[in-house]
């Protein structure tokens, strides 16, 4: 019997130099897309593929996430007062088991697979999933679930994957694919942002992983890759070399990247046609801009 993941790493280190000044004070993991922060997508994606164990990789700035998944008492209690039981009952979704979410410190910001090796302790010697959630993906199942569903079946390593076009291969990490099975492909190989001319495919890993412990191993070496940093694809490209299987995983969904302006204004549209309170009104406005838009060109 395969152990099932039930662990998960959140990355949540990184400056998000690409929203400043907002970032200078708000860990740009609590933007929000309509009202609710970025974490709050990954944590609930997270949850309904199983995961019981949070565990978060933060550096200097980033108390704002834990105030946020802590109960709020004097707000609770105002809330009560007023007999506002919707708000309460939204807050319930801020509500973490005790013991349920970790916090572990990344002193020096040396790369995604150095953050993720932060972790190593507390993932011990289990399968683990990793969560980048400036990723945000929207589909009627979650990325990760779909992902967990198609691990039970395989074991190994698992990423994500998504075709981008070749002019933004150098943004991702790329797969070099072995065979091509459909909703999974079997990978031989793995490059961290490729030049275009380099890139083995067009297959880009997007941020979901499901991960052997072994890859925390290779992450152990320490070694650079690029830009200086410790990747983490190379750690799981590391297991290929080893002769153990690792997968693509093609989503369905879609997938908003969040950490960058226009990502995240996309997914803002998205989101907010996506709500029922808010789509009337909304597309109204976006129907009267696309109007005057038009008849001005
Ligand atoms: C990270 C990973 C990269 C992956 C990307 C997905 O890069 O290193 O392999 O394709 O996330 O969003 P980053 O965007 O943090 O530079």
């Amino acid at each position: 019997m395969r152990r099932k993941v039930i662990k998960a790493v959140f990355p949540v280190a990184g400056l998000g130099t690409r929203f400043l000044p907002a970032t200078k004070a708000v860990p740009k993991e609590m933007m929000t897309l309509v009202d609710r922060p970025l974490i709050q997508y990954a944590i609930d994606e997270a949850r309904a593929a199983g995961i019981k164990e949070f565990i978060f990789v933060t550096s200097r700035g980033k108390s704002a996430l834990e105030d946020y998944f802590d109960t709020a008492p004097e707000l609770e209690a105002s809330l009560r007062r007023k007999g506002k039981d919707d708000l309460l009952q939204t807050l319930k979704q801020t509500n973490m088991e005790s013991g349920a979410i970790a916090y572990i410190r990344q002193h020096r910001a040396l790369g995604l697979g150095h953050a993720v090796w932060c972790a190593r302790r507390l993932i011990a010697d289990e399968p683990f999933a990793v969560i980048l959630p400036d990723d945000v993906i929207a589909g009627e199942k979650g990325c990760l679930q779909q992902m967990v569903e198609a691990y039970e079946e395989t074991g190994g390593c698992m990423v994500a994957a998504m075709e981008v076009p070749p002019s933004k291969a150098s943004a991702y990490g790329i797969l070099d694919v072995e065979q091509d099975l459909g909703h999974q492909v079997k990978v031989k190989g793995m490059i961290e942002k490729p030049n275009a001319d380099e890139a083995p495919s067009n297959l880009a890993v997007i941020g979901r992983y499901i991960l052997t412990p072994q890859v925390m191993r290779n992450l152990n070496k320490m070694r650079s890759g690029t830009g200086g940093e410790i990747q983490l694809t190379d750690a799981i490209a590391e297991e290929i070399q080893a002769g153990r299987d690792v997968y693509g995983y093609r989503f369905r969904g879609q997938r908003f990247d969040c950490g960058s302006k226009a990502g995240f204004l996309q997914a803002t549209v998205a989101f907010g046609l996506g709500r029922n309170d808010l789509r009337d009104e909304f597309s109204h406005y976006l129907d009267e801009l696309m109007a005057v838009r038009n008849a001005a060109q």
